[in-house]
């Protein structure tokens, strides 16, 4: 049976918008395991994996054998980030490992368009991330297959350097429009110096994923109180920054959008969900129809209902005409 606090749910995942991917850089490298489980006890959103080669940095970890077996021991998704320097020789090591997503660098001199498809292949989110001193256009040429775009905010390699608040400054804006494409899931990440100082500064510019590592790895520290902390002040950041003063939507918050009977229910969730944003369908309790059965609930997520109404508003109200004519049309019959 899994208990609350073993999901995390205790610790109030799921209750905002920005998300924790707790880096397990700086736990004992002897107790991994330990480690990944702490952090999901603790609330974390997500396990975010550093992997160096002593290449492509100046430091060595752990590689996808040792992701592979700490893959069971929490049911949070795996974020890895390769600094490695030929991740096209490795990355089906990597999916098979379980990883969630793979973010590795635009800085390898290997070619990236084949990794990065083979990631989306996997039906996992593909990333790529920037070293503070590169720039944001050297992205570009791959927008159209990025999930997730990583800004470091350290120079990548080790953990507890200190925030570089600028280059979050400069490239935040710049790796959201990268994203333009995804109109649902699209994430930027900061990963580096992340703590309860620079949270509420990195909220502030609209991250979705901060990567924590050396701030949850304090002795003596209650590692659950600093996640909740750190998110609380990124949404707060969140909400005086790019949001406008309201508070940020949760990501699992739905919002109905509208009630159709079964067949032109499935054909509505089919269309918005062709453009990547997921519907779900719910028997509602509302008008029922002449064929004795209720309409269908269609539910999208709130934080894209606006984008949904204007993008498929006019279909709806079609579909809304189709269900009138259907209804009618069977009562005639019926006598
Ligand atoms: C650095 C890593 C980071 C690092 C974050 O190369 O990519 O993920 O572990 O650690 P802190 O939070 O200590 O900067
Ligand atoms: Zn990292």
């Amino acid at each position: 049976m899994t208990t609350a606090a073993a999901t995390g749910r205790e610790a109030g995942r799921g209750t905002g918008r920005a998300r924790v991917a707790a880096s397990i850089l700086d736990a004992d490298l002897g107790h991994l395991a330990h480690a990944v489980r702490r952090v999901t006890v603790a609330g974390a959103d997500r396990v975010h994996l550093d992997v160096m080669d002593g290449h492509f940095v100046p430091n060595l970890t752990f590689g996808a054998k040792t992701i592979k077996a700490l893959r069971h021991r929490t049911e949070i998704p795996f974020d890895a980030h390769l600094m490695i320097s030929e991740p096209g020789r490795y990355i089906e090591e990597y999916l098979e490992a379980g990883c969630d997503s793979v973010t590795f660098h635009v800085e390898i001199e290997e070619a990236i368009t084949p990794t990065l498809k083979a990631i989306r292949a996997a039906g996992r989110a593909a990333g790529l991330a920037v070293k503070p001193a590169t720039p944001l256009s050297a992205l570009e040429p791959y927008a159209e297959l990025l999930d997730i775009v990583l800004i470091m905010t350290v120079e990548p390699g080790f953990g507890g350097q200190a925030f570089m608040a600028d280059v979050l400054a400069a490239k935040a804006p710049g790796a959201r429009a990268l994203l333009r494409h995804k109109l649902f899931g699209g994430e930027v990440h900061v990963d580096g110096g992340i703590n309860r100082e620079s949270a509420e500064f990195a909220g502030s510019h609209g991250v979705d994923v901060y990567v924590v590592g050396s701030a949850l790895f304090v002795r003596g520290r209650d590692m659950g109180r600093e996640i909740r902390l750190i998110r609380a002040l990124a949404d707060e950041g969140y909400q005086y920054g790019p949001n406008h003063g309201e508070p940020p939507i949760p990501h699992d918050r739905m919002a109905t959008i509208t009630s159709l009977p079964k067949h032109l229910a499935h054909r509505f969730m089919a269309e918005v969900e062709a453009t990547g944003i997921p519907v779900i369908m719910l028997r509602g309790d509302g008008q029922i129809n002449p064929d004795g059965v209720r309409d269908y609930d269609l539910l999208v997520p709130a934080s894209v209902e606006a984008h949904v109404v204007v993008t498929h508003g006019a279909s709806r109200d079609r579909l809304l005409a189709e269900a009138a004519a259907w209804r009618a049309d069977l009562l005639a019959r019926q006598g």
